[in-house]
């Protein structure tokens, strides 16, 4: 059996360790072998090294965002070839399709095709971000991107995201604009340029009192909103309160990239929690409908990243290369030291 390096965890809150003895996965039809290039390091690494939750075995292999270039492809690969550059999020806590090893599988509609516009560097960006984001504001609440290269219909209702600068909350303040929406991002105040960067019209400071917080969304918007995406996890009271008190809109939504809390929410509001996790899960009744949403998404986005109707995010290229970085950008996220996205090189070509 073929070997490669990378880096393992053998438990629940085990420290990663750089191995030179991971299996090496196979294709299988409608998949494509891909080599590691960069990875984007997501708060999902951290969480999932100490809990051990989504990880489907031990020792696990782990990451989420990465970009790479393709190796081999099965019998019934269709969209891509051998040598083309490719980036996305993979399903997280499954080993064979996990980035932080040399090689890894990538399930063909669940993968971007790299084009003329983004880098490898700045791809490695975009994968959970804008996939985490399309499933809250499109499956979650309807909107409708428009095709690449055309622009919505503008309209008088605004969509508030909380945390308009994080990963998630950039792309969902670029999604929001590029369907016709006006865009209030909360966000602390010495980010309020990210939010803006990303198509937020106005910002609010998400560290101030609640009160306060109600008073700038009612002033802003007047009440023109009925959709409320909280990509921060830290925002359900405030957003609740919201829609309750504030949105004269008679369609109410929810969205929050928390599925791990209980919520209580009222029935006068539509609620969707994002559910990334169960991309690819076959083990998961849910996972089907997350799995086909994520490859209608991929085909939208693809589309709009060419268009520059999507763009990447800022981020932080690690000095150095190699597992070793990896960690150690992990350790950098985890004390709060990334100002940017954190991307590492893995590997060379
Ligand atoms: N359910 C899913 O499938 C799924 C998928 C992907 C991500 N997620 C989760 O989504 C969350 C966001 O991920 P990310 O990659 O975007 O993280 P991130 O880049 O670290 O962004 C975090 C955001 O939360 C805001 N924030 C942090 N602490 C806050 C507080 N005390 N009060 C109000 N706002 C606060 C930050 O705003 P400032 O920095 O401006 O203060 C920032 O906008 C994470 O919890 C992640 O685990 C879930």
């Amino acid at each position: 059996m073929a070997t490669q390096t990378g880096i393992t965890i053998a438990g629940p809150n085990e420290p990663y360790t750089v191995v030179d003895n991971i299996p090496r996965p196979t294709c299988g039809p409608t998949q494509a072998l891909v080599k590691s290039l960069f990875v984007g390091l997501n708060p999902v690494e951290p969480f999932m090294q100490h809990t051990g939750v989504l990880i489907a075995e031990f020792p696990a292999v782990i990451g989420s965002d990465v970009s790479g270039v393709v190796l081999e492809v099965g019998s019934e690969c269709k969209k891509l070839e051998k040598g083309e550059y490719v980036f996305g999020c993979v399903p997280v806590g499954l080993n064979k399709f996990s980035p932080f090893q040399e090689t890894f599988l990538a399930e063909e509609d669940w993968t971007f095709k790299k084009g003329e516009r983004v880098g490898l560097e700045e791809a490695c960006t975009v994968g959970a971000g804008v996939l985490t984001a399309g499933l809250a504001l499109i499956d979650g609440q309807g909107l409708k991107v428009p095709a690449p290269g055309t622009n919505a219909e503008q309209k008088d209702s605004w969509v508030i995201v909380m945390g308009g600068s994080g990963s998630v909350g950039q792309y969902a303040c670029q999604i929001a604009k590029l369907c016709g929406y006006k865009v209030l991002a909360s966000c602390s105040p010495s980010k309020d340029e990210i939010a803006r960067k990303a198509g937020a019209t106005a910002t609010f400071n998400n560290r101030a009192p609640i009160d306060e917080q109600l008073g700038l969304i009612e002033r802003i918007t007047g009440g023109q909103f009925g959709r409320i995406f909280d990509a921060s996890v830290q925002a359900v009271q405030l957003s609740i309160k919201a829609l309750e008190a504030i949105s004269k809109e008679s369609d109410k939504y929810f969205a929050s990239a928390d599925d791990w809390s209980e919520m209580d929410v009222p029935d006068s509001i539509s609620v969707y929690r994002v559910q990334l996790g169960l991309l690819g899960r076959a083990d998961n009744p849910l996972s089907k409908r997350v799995t086909d949403q994520v490859a209608e998404m991929v085909r939208i986005f693809e589309g709009q990243i060419e268009a520059g109707g999507l763009r990447p995010l800022d981020y932080e290229l690690a000095p150095g290369m190699g597992w070793d970085k990896v960690i150690e950008g992990i350790a950098n996220l985890e004390a709060g030291k990334a100002i940017k996205k954190s991307v590492v090189k893995v590997q060379e070509e």
